[in-house]
Formats: C-alpha cells, structure tokens, sequence
C-alpha cells in the first residue's frame, strides 16, 4: 500500500478517537482519557495533516480556528423562522397557558410537558449535512440571521461532524440544531479581569460577552474566549421523525450534540411543570451559568404541529421568567457621570456584593426624579437588583437600618466635569451640560465611535481613548485617522507591537457598512436598530444625510422624534465638518444590497419536487405554479433524483418511497415557508 492511502486510514481512525474524546470531555463531562493521552492523539493527527495537507477536511479536529473572515458576515436566511417566547410571570399564568392549548386543541387528557432551563446567552442554528456542520448563524431578526460558521467551529462544545450511536447507524440528510451560545459566569469575570487590566471596555453581562466574541471577524479571538453551547431544538429535518420534545433531546445527545439533560425534566402534568420551575429558581445561584426563567414546552411535537405559532412565538412554548435578582449592601458614596449625550447620571458607589453570580459595586440612580421617589441618601442600606442585561439599580432602601448619619444627595448646578451651565430638564427628569465641547461628551462620542458595534477599533479602549483626550492628540473621531505610531508608543502600558496592532485595526475600520457608519455618529435616539433601519431604506448616506421629514417619516420605525433628531444633527454644520473629515481620511462606505440581491437563488430554484396528498391551503395546480415559478420543477414519481417530497393530507404511496430512498420530507407549512422567501 502507498504512504498516503496508509496515512489516510490512520487519519480516519485518528479523527473518530479524537471527535469520540471530545464528546466524552465536552459533551458527557466525563473523560475516558488523560490530557496527555488526548494531545498526544492530536499531535500524531496534526504530524499527517501537515505532511500530506491534501488529505485534510474541513471537519477535522484540526480544523477548528480558521482565517479572519473578510468584509463582515454574511447573512442567512433560516429555513424555518427562528421564534421567540411568550413570558409568563406567575403559575396563573402558566395554567392560563395550558388553558389556551386545552381549549385549542379540544383535548381534556394530561398534556405531559418538558421544562428546561432558560440560558441566557445567544440563540444559534447549526445545520448539518450528511452529518457534517456546514452553517452556523445567530437568530438575526428571526428570518435572517449572520453566518458565523467560522467561530462557531471554534467552539469545542459545538460538534464538527455528528456521531452515530451503534444502534443506529443513520443519521439524518439534514438537520438544522438550534440551542444557545453561553459563557459560564466564572470565564466572563475572569474574561472581564483580563480585559479590564488591558484597558479595554468591561462586558455588562455573560450574554454580551458571548454576543461579542460571536461576532469577532477573527475567528482567533473568538476561539480564546470559553464559549460553550447547549441545544434545545431543530429547524427543519429530513429523514428523521420525532415523537416527542424528550425523545428529540436524548436523540440530539446521542449524536454527540451537547444537552442539558441534567437539570431539564419531562414533566407528567402542569403542576410537574410549574414544580420543575420553581426549583430551577431555587437552584439558580448555583448553577455555572446565568439562567433568566424556565422553558416549558408542551412535550408531544404532533400536538406542536397543531397548535402552531403565532405572530412571533409559538403556542405550545411558555418563558417562565424568574424574578429579578437582588441583594442587599450599602451605598458609599453617590456621585454624578456625564455621557456622551451630557445627560447627567448619579451613580451609587456601592459596597461590593455578588447579585446572581455577578459582582457589583455600583448602580444607577437614574435621575433626580428617581432618587427623591425612592429617598435615597449617602450611607444607606438598600436593595439592589439585576435583571438580564440592565445595569443593577437600586430597589428600595431599607430605612430600619438609619442610623442618622445619611447625607442627603443634591444634583449639582454645574456640569462636574466641564463646570459649565447646564440645561434645564428637557423632558422633565433629565438634566443635560449644554457644552458640546465637554470633555466628557467628547471623550463619551468618541467611546461610542470605536466601540464594537460602531466602528469596531479593536484595542482603543477607554483608558486609551481618555489618555490620547487628556493630552489634547485627538479632539474627535476624526482625529483618530491621522495617530501615529509616534502618538500611541509613548503612552502607558503601550509596547510598539500593541500600538501598531491599533493603528492596523484604525485602518481595516475605514471599510465600514453604513448601518455601522450611522450608528458611529452617535446620533441621538439613533441606536443599532434604528441604525439598520435607516442603512437599509437609504442604502447611500448621502440619501440619509438629504432625506427630509417626510422621507424619514415615512419609515414605519421612525416617529417625529428620531425623525427630529436625526434632521438636527444634520443641520449642525459641525457635524458635516466632522462628517467631511471623515471621508476625507478614508472611510468608505459600502452601499447596502438590496434585499433581494441578498438571495439571488430561491432554494427552490433548479429543485426536483414531487407532491402527495391533499394540500390545505392550495390545488396542486397552485403549488405547481409556485414552484415553477421559483424556477423548480414538478415530476410525478419518486426517483433518487427528487430533492423534496411534500406531503398534504392522507399521502400516498409516495411517501414510503420517499422515506426508502431518503429523499427530504417537506410538510406543507415547511413548503410554504421556504416558499414565501424571496
Ligand atoms: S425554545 C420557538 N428553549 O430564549 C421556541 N429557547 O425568547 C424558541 N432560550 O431566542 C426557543 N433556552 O435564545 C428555547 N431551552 C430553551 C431555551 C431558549 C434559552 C432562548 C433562545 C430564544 C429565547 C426566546
């Protein structure tokens, strides 16, 4: 036999011990082997693959942290809508749930449900081919969502190809897995010790650090942040059934995907349901990762497929949504943080307490409004509480424990940090400095300008940006164009290796996108979304910037006061100055697709499909015409070559033979989605 054909052989096996391993460690928690053993596997693998790099596939395990990804993420539409949750906050609300499916589906039996633990991190579909993870994306808008295939192979809790467990030797043609991305609480407060030591800007929370690192353009950076993954459902399958939402989890397991079986339970009844509920909140604090509620789904997926969806949730699912989380500390001292917009903050410095498994030391007090409401004072003893993504705030204060030493707190007449006037209350709470020129608003714009989901400018964090500020070398985002290395070396803690990784990430970020470009200006009320809005009905920033009051009203998502805003900030011809200069350093734009250039192929252009049954919502004459008119085909009988099979009311033959030769099953609502998708 030749060298290579051997080296093949041992690869395969080399590969099956390894990915075998790497569900025994990521996926059961429970190692079969030594770390030493497992690296000396992956050294004899990586010893092949460099000798015969022709021989390498993108599943192998050597292939997990790929190139940098060029120009942005690509978007992807998923075949199947990815749903959000209706919330229930009370176990009325959850019996009122099973009311509404009793009544719908005419059913007075017991409904046995699953119950699993709401993770809060990001919501990511896996779609695997031939047992091979060829996309993966985040949820998007629900519809379409960005490929992040590269940095989800980074992650070693998201399989790279699907197992089959020996008694079943078939996998599935096409699956899509959905479940969540997550950092466990320990990582993200080591993660933000890290970052906070190299200056750079802290993540509020686990779910922002997870939302970040997903959405890194180096997959390099993505694989050193501790990310894991836990599944919960599927899009669309061919060649599999499943009965039950337990049966699709332990089956999901069995193929090497991670679940949390642990802690979700198949529930015989409601009150099962609502129980599991109540003891995922008891458990909450002890759990590695931060969970914000419970998932109770109903458990049979044919009583799913009959209850539907509605507009953006489906029936036969309920977020059972915890309390907040509090505890109790004491307030230091109150003082007063301007932003980039100078509206005028008054934070609570508080004694360090540990609230869900995050450490706060402060929290705000929003405006003077609240403070006097709430009768906080200097010295008191308060509730404080965290929910999802907020900023802690403080609750109530608990006045048994006054001593009589609590100074009252008072908002200053002038702006603490530039001393000038400020203007009176716009909207009745909250207080602005008038100065355009504060250094806080300019330092605050310039922050919002680089920060990740603005332009991007990786390693211009905070202390940097307040250093370059303090020593007057840049006076606006504009400035930032023209550092030098001679600019950056001599400030604190900056090797020349560091600085010129800066001034490479100041110069990637001129090719922007224009919805990023928007939201970089820091135009007030103008944030990510409406940002997007604005990029994709303009599509050039010339249009934006000449748009009038009745174009910008035009857009349903814009009311008279962004629309206000936004003309405002536009007619401030500073702002066209700082505009102007940032085209003239280099920025450039790339005009936005238009929707429909996004997917120049229908999925059903070129496709083969067979129809079977009676279909609800139309002839088979009309589903005909759809398909043709999508550019597919329509044939009579099942062949290999049928790509899809869809399947009305009482099905034929065909169906079995369909299931024989394993060609893809469409139901009708499946048929009609992946229709409609222009
Ligand atoms: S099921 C159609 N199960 O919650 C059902 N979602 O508000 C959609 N989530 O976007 C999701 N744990 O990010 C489901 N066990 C779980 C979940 C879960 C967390 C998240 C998911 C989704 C959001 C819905």
């Amino acid at each position: 036999m030749q060298e290579i054909e051997k080296a093949k052989i041992e690869l395969t096996a080399l590969r099956e011990k390894i990915d075998y391993h790497n569900y025994r460690y990521y996926i059961l928690d429970d190692p079969e082997v030594s770390d030493a053993e497992y690296d000396h596997l992956l050294q004899r693998l990586l010893h092949i693959e460099n000798k015969y790099p022709e021989l390498i596939v993108p599943e192998s395990p050597s292939q997990r942290v790929g190139a940098p990804i060029e120009g942005g993420f690509n978007p992807v539409r998923h075949s199947v809508p990815m749903l959000s949750l209706e919330n229930g906050f009370s176990e009325k609300d959850v019996k009122e749930f099973e009311k509404r499916i009793r009544r719908l589906l005419e059913y007075t039996n017991t409904i046995t449900y699953t119950v699993e633990p709401k993770l809060d991190g990001l919501a990511v579909e896996l779609i695997y081919d031939n047992s091979i993870l060829k996309t993966a994306s985040t949820r998007g808008d629900g519809y379409i969502g960005e490929d992040i295939t590269s940095n989800a192979k980074t992650i070693k809790s998201i399989p790279l190809r699907l197992l089959s467990p020996q008694d079943s030797l078939k996998l599935p043609e096409h699956i899509e897995v959905r479940g969540e991305i997550y950092m466990e609480k320990k990582a993200f407060q080591q993660l933000n010790k890290e970052r906070e030591k190299q200056g750079e800007a802290l993540f509020a929370n686990p779910r922002n650090a997870a939302a970040g690192s997903v959405r890194q353009l180096d997959p390099h950076i993505t694989a050193r942040r501790p990310l894991m993954f836990f599944s919960y459902g599927i899009g669309l399958v061919s060649g599999w059934e499943f009965a039950s939402q337990i049966e699709l989890l332990t089956t999901l397991k069995s193929w090497g995907l991670r679940v949390n079986t642990e802690h979700i339970k198949e529930c015989a009844n409601i009150d099962e349901a609502i129980g599991h509920c109540r003891y995922l909140e008891d458990i909450k604090h002890d759990l590695p990762y931060e969970i914000d509620g419970a998932v109770i789904k109903v458990n049979s997926l044919e009583m799913q497929k009959n209850l539907g969806e509605k507009s953006r949730s489906p029936r036969w699912a309920l977020a059972y949504k915890f309390e907040p989380t509090q505890a109790t500390t004491k307030i230091y001292s109150i003082d007063v943080q301007v932003g980039r917009t100078g509206a005028l903050t008054p934070v609570a410095h508080l004694k360090p307490v540990e609230v869900g498994g995050v450490n706060v030391s402060r929290a705000t007090l929003h405006n003077q409004e609240e403070i006097k409401r709430k009768d906080i004072k200097e010295g008191d003893t308060v509730i404080i509480q965290r929910a999802g993504d907020v900023i802690p705030e403080v609750v109530k204060v608990i006045k048994a424990k006054r001593t009589g030493k609590e100074k009252p707190f008072h908002m200053p007449d002038r702006c603490p940090v530039c001393g000038s006037q400020l203007a009176p209350p716009d909207d009745e709470v909250v207080i602005r400095c008038a100065n355009p020129g504060c250094p806080a608003q300019v330092t605050g714009g310039i922050k919002h300008f680089v920060s990740k989901d603005a332009m991007d400018i990786d390693g211009l964090g905070d202390k940097l940006v307040d250093q370059l500020v303090g020593l007057g070398r840049i006076k606006d985002a504009a400035d930032i164009y023209h550092l030098t290395l001679e600019d950056l070396v001599p400030l604190d803690k900056m090797a020349e290796k560091l600085a010129n990784n800066i001034l490479t990430a100041i110069n990637n970020s001129k090719k922007t996108t224009l919805s990023r470009f928007i939201y970089s200006l820091g135009i007030r009320h103008v944030g990510e979304h409406v940002a997007t809005v604005l990029a994709k009905k303009f599509r050039r920033f010339d249009s934006l910037q000449n748009a009038d009051k009745e174009d910008l009203l035009s857009i349903k998502e814009i009311g008279p006061e962004i629309a206000d805003s936004i003309l405002s900030y536009f007619s401030n011809n500073k702002n066209i100055s700082f505009i102007n200069r940032l085209f003239e350093a280099g920025i450039t734009i790339e005009e936005m697709p238009l929707e429909k250039e996004l997917f120049k192929e229908h999925p059903f252009s070129g496709k083969l499909f067979v129809l079977t049954g009676a279909l609800s919502t139309l002839t088979r004459a009309e589903a005909k015409k759809l398909i043709e008119e999508k550019k597919g085909n329509v044939s009579a009988s099942i062949t290999s070559k049928t790509d899809y099979l869809v399947v009305g009311k009482s099905p034929g033959s065909k169906l079995a033979r369909a299931k024989d030769l394993s060609v893809p099953i469409l139901s009708e609502e499946e048929f009609l989605t992946i229709a409609g998708q222009e």
